[in-house]
């Protein structure tokens, strides 16, 4: 087969005045460019098989500028728009799907093409491909976020029930940001021992304790220039929390078995699900280090509360699935998609991914149907009305964790490989849920 070129002709509409360099980039990637230095006496036409995209170019826009953009913007609310400069408080009429940062790069110009073909915001997407999937009202609060976040120097704390895609938003803040070219990286606090964690994070020197036979660098320093995710940090021990307070306030940190400061350049992302404020009140998070990783907020809404993504991302895995492994199954019967939607997701995201993937593998057709989910054994929200929601949901939960549990003959690290989450997760899970491990295992 012979592949055909896209000879849709690439049309960029400049609101505002790009530089002479700024036409050069966007000249060789092949975009023809229309500048809109006046909006008030401007009008866009749009022809159809053509590829368009705006651009609001907001450096130095005064407020009359800014307002005549606003009404030119909402008689097209079709074109997808990328903003370059501070948005300031001003919201952008429509939706924005790319902030883009100076110097425009050609990379940075591919992903106005993938605007423009509407593919959605493709900087709310992991290193692999992984892209926050969704068109709830709910997710494009999330997006939109992200791209006020993602370009500002400030820690962000990402809140949200497990298996949200706190993760994936964090690595999704890091690739939009100006650091993107910067390592990334991920530690779960709640993961390392307690003894180890101040090693782990600041590094030490030679002989700093019982097995430091040389010097280490800490995750700290490993990601000068980028960003770390500190996950579950509500997890970290007070000591290491003062010497985080050290480093978001001084930009510096101490190895362990060293008095010399060595500078850093990080951004500090941090997740929890627990409740830090509760955490500060009983004494185990230190307040004012909440107070300075508290500065953005990013909450990933549950899965319950985000309408048709919830089969939007089913089919989304589905496909993923399928590109990978040889399976019949295509598409979900309309039983199946009803119990999607009925299902209240205690798992959220993660759960629904491992879920689709069973049934992929199981279902001997090419619709899935409704049993291959294996959603029977959690309640079904849709049926009890009001009030009673939540309960049903905090059950379903429980259901969920108890019967991965029984699944794995009640080992902790295999539950947690099963669900995908944390062995600290399972734990939280077991004691919010008043799960006995100890007598549940005899
Ligand atoms: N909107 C989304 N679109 C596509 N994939 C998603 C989305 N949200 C989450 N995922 C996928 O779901 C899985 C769980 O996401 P992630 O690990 O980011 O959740 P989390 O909130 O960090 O979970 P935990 O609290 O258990 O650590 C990952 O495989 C991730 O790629
Ligand atoms: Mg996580």
């Amino acid at each position: 087969m012979v592949a055909v070129p896209d000879i849709r002709k690439r049309c960029l509409i400049w609101l505002g005045r790009p530089t002479p360099r700024e036409r050069e980039v966007l000249a060789a990637a092949g975009w023809e460019l229309r500048v809109v230095d006046d909006p008030a006496s401007a009008r866009i036409g749009l022809r159809g098989s053509d590829l368009v995209a705006g651009l609001v170019d907001l450096r130095g826009a005064a407020p009359a500028w800014r307002a005549a953009m606003h009404e030119l913007l909402a008689r097209h609310p079709e074109l997808p728009l990328a903003s370059l400069g501070d948005d300031g408080d001003g919201e952008l009429p429509g939706e924005r799907l790319l902030s883009l940062r100076e110097p425009l790069d050609l990379d940075q110009v591919r992903g106005l093409q993938r605007i423009a073909e509407g593919e959605g915001a493709p900087s709310a997407c992991g290193p692999d491909g992984d892209c926050l999937v969704g068109r709830s009202p709910a997710l494009l609060q999330v997006r939109a976020s992200l791209n006020k976040f993602a370009p500002v120097e400030l820690p962000v704390l990402v809140t949200g029930e497990t298996g949200t895609g706190k993760e994936l938003a964090a690595r999704a803040l890091h690739e939009m940001s100006p650091r993107a070219r910067g390592p990334f990286i991920a530690v779960n606090c709640g993961a390392l021992p307690p003894s180890l964690v101040q090693a782990e994070l600041f590094g030490h020197e030679r002989g700093a304790f019982t097995g430091a036979a040389a010097r280490r660098i800490g995750l700290f320093e490993a990601a000068h220039g980028g960003t770390i995710f500190l996950d579950e940090v509500g997890d970290l021990p007070l000591d290491a929390q003062t010497n985080l307070l050290r480093v978001l306030q001084e930009g510096t940190l101490e190895r362990i078995g060293s008095h010399q400061s060595v500078r850093v350049d990080v951004r500090v992302l941090a997740a929890t699900h627990v409740d830090l404020e509760q955490a500060v009140a009983r004494g185990r998070f230190r307040q004012d280090l909440y107070y300075r990783l508290d500065v953005l907020r990013l909450h990933m809404p549950p899965l319950r509360e985000r309408g048709d993504d919830v089969e939007l991302l089913a089919r989304h895995f589905l496909e993923a699935f399928r590109r990978q492994h040889q399976v019949r199954a295509r598409a979900f019967d309309p039983a199946a998609r009803r119990a999607l939607r009925a299902h209240a997701w205690p798992g959220n995201v993660r759960e629904l991914l491992n879920r689709v993937r069973r049934a992929a593998v199981v279902s001997e057709g090419e619709l899935i149907p409704a049993e291959a989910l294996q959603l029977a054994a959690a309640a079904t929200p849709s049926a009890t009305a009001g009030d009673g929601l939540d309960e049903v949901r905090v059950q379903a939960e429980r259901e969920a964790i108890l019967a991965t549990l029984r699944e794995s003959g009640f080992n902790v690290s295999e539950c947690a490989r099963r669900l995908r989450v944390s062995r600290v997760t399972v734990y939280r899970l077991c004691r919010k849920h008043q799960l006995e491990l100890e007598a549940l295992r005899v």
